[in-house]
C-alpha cells in the first residue's frame, strides 16, 4: 500500500507514522508528504526521512476549492497513492475529493469523538471539566469529524491542566494511536464498509 500524508504544519504525526512505517512488517510505505502551506515544518523532516515532499498551496487557487483539491488529486493518482492520511491538515475538503477517497483516507482528531468535533478540543474538554480525554482516528466522510473511528487512545485529565499540558499529553497518544490505525487499514484488518456494518447491524 502506497500511503500519501497531507499536513500544514509542524507534522508530528506524520513524523510518527513515517517512523513506524520503516518497520519491515509494517504493511504500507509512505511514498509522499504534501502541504497546503509552503514552508510548513514538517516538510523539511519529510524530505531529511528521504520522502518526496510538494506543496500545493490553497492560498494560490483563492477561492476556487475544486481547483485546489484536483490539483491534490491529481498528485495523488500521478504517485499512485492507495491511501491518504491526513494529519494536522487545516482545511475543510469538498464531498467531491472526500468521495474520490472514501475507505481510502483517514484523519487524526484531538479529542474522543463523537465528542468535541471541530476545533479547541482540549479547552472545551477542560471547561466541561471531563476527566478522560483523548484523540480518535477515524475514516474521513463529508462531514467533518464525524467518518467510523477506527482506534481511540485516552489519558486522563489532571486538575492542574492547561490546555497545553492536556495537548501535550493527548499528542503522545496520537503518535501511539495513528500509527497503530494506519497499519490496520492498510492490512485489511479494518474497512470503512466492515465499521459502517458494525455501527448499523448489517451484514457486509
Ligand atoms: C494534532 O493535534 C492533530 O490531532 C490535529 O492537529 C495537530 C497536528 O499536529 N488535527 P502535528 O502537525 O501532527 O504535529
Amino acid at each position: 500500500r502506497r500511503v500519501a500524508i497531507l499536513i500544514s504544519g509542524r507534522g508530528s504525526n506524520m513524523a510518527a507514522l513515517i517512523k513506524a512505517a520503516k518497520d519491515p512488517t509494517f504493511p504500507a510505505e509512505i511514498v509522499l508528504v504534501m502541504s497546503n502551506i509552503a514552508n510548513a515544518g514538517g516538510l523539511e523532516r519529510a524530505q531529511a526521512a528521504g520522502i518526496a515532499a510538494v506543496t500545493i498551496e490553497s492560498k494560490s487557487f483563492g477561492r476556487d476549492r475544486e481547483a485546489f483539491e484536483r490539483a491534490m488529486h491529481d498528485e495523488l493518482v500521478r504517485h499512485n497513492i492507495d491511501l491518504v492520511c491526513l494529519a494536522g491538515f487545516l482545511r475543510l475538503l469538498t464531498p467531491w475529493f472526500v468521495q474520490q477517497w472514501q475507505g481510502r483516507m483517514i484523519n487524526i482528531h484531538p479529542a474522543l469523538l463523537p465528542a468535541y468535533r471541530g476545533l479547541h478540543t482540549h479547552e472545551r474538554a477542560l471547561a466541561d471539566g471531563v476527566k478522560i480525554h483523548g484523540a480518535t482516528v477515524h475514516f474521513v466522510v463529508p462531514d467533518v469529524d464525524a467518518g467510523p473511528i477506527i482506534v481511540q487512545g485516552a489519558v486522563a485529565v489532571h486538575e492542574t491542566d492547561t490546555a497545553d499540558t492536556l495537548a501535550a499529553r493527548v499528542l503522545e497518544v496520537e503518535h501511539q494511536i495513528y500509527p497503530q490505525a494506519l497499519r490496520m487499514v492498510a492490512s485489511g484488518q479494518t474497512s470503512i464498509i466492515g465499521a459502517l456494518c458494525r455501527a448499523t447491524g448489517a451484514t457486509a
